[in-house]
């Protein structure tokens, strides 16, 4: 478990070229709200411009939850769900996350709910303890994920699983999400911080250049024709050995 400090929604320590980014509102369980937002474009800022973080590690305090999603009490004390969430959009947070180019691993632990699993859908390896619960339940809520879900679900686990988690809103536990590729690896939940340590540690030993480059290969290629994919790659192999 992650110790919390009582003030800050967002937690940010910095370890041998690693970052640990912390959701702690764990009373709330770790809901997502604004101020969260405004703390999440700081310190993701901070990971995108400082050349001493090679890898970053995203997680939720508390035992009970990684987030349970946006804060509903916010939805419900805005004048309407709709400038609630036009509120939160004013400051792009996701595509800030998505135009990161180096390595973010995410340890996803009981409740991961809407913004949650989309947050969770920004970084590039999910490893889940194995009594994490993902759903998306916005659309019982009369709205959709707009955290960038509708998009990069699908990316990751492909047509049928992510209408069948946004049209019947069903959750997943960690196995089935395993299974359907929501998540990339299991961890017994007393080692999911320690597995995502090691991970961290031999990603940050790693020449980040490299890393960079194949990261962004793979996600830049994935929007492109087999073609183009090919020629980016060309470029960022060229690129990386100085021609
Ligand atoms: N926004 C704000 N507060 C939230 C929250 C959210 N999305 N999810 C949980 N909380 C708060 C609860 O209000 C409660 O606060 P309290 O102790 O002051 O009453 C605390 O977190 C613990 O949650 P609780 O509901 O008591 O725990 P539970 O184990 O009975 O249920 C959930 C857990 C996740 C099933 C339930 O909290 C839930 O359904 N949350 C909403 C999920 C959701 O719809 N998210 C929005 C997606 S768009």
């Amino acid at each position: 478990m992650v110790v919390a400090s009582d003030t800050e929604v967002v937690l940010y320590e910095k370890r041998d070229g690693k970052a640990y980014i912390t959701l702690n509102r764990p009373k709330a369980l770790n809901a997502y709200n604004m101020a969260m937002r405004d703390a999440l474009l700081q310190v993701l800022g901070a990971v995108r411009d400082d050349p001493d973080v090679r890898v970053a590690v995203l997680r939720g305090a508390g035992d009970r939850a990684f987030c349970a999603g946006a804060d509903l009490t916010e939805f419900l004390t805005a004048p309407s769900p709709t400038l609630a969430r036009k509120a939160r959009w004013d400051r792009d947070v996701w595509g800030l996350f998505l135009s990161i180019e180096k390595p973010m691993i995410t340890a996803l632990h009981g409740y991961v709910l809407g913004s949650g699993v989309e947050m969770a859908l920004c970084c590039d390896i999910r490893v889940a303890a194995e009594d994490a619960q993902l759903g998306l339940p916005e659309t019982g809520l009369g709205i959709i994920p707009a955290a960038g879900g509708s998009q990069t679900l699908p990316r990751a686990v492909g047509l049928g699983v992510s209408l069948d988690m946004l049209l019947t809103g069903r959750w997943l536990s960690a196995r089935d999400a395993l299974r359907a590729r929501l998540v990339d690896r299991l961890a017994p939940p007393a080692e999911l911080w320690s597995a995502v340590d090691r991970m961290a540690d031999r990603i940050a030993s790693l020449p980040a250049t490299a890393l960079a480059s194949a990261k962004q290969a793979v996600v830049r290629g994935l929007d492109l024709s087999l073609a183009e994919g090919l020629e980016l790659e060309a470029r960022l192999a060229r690129r990386l050995v100085g021609l």
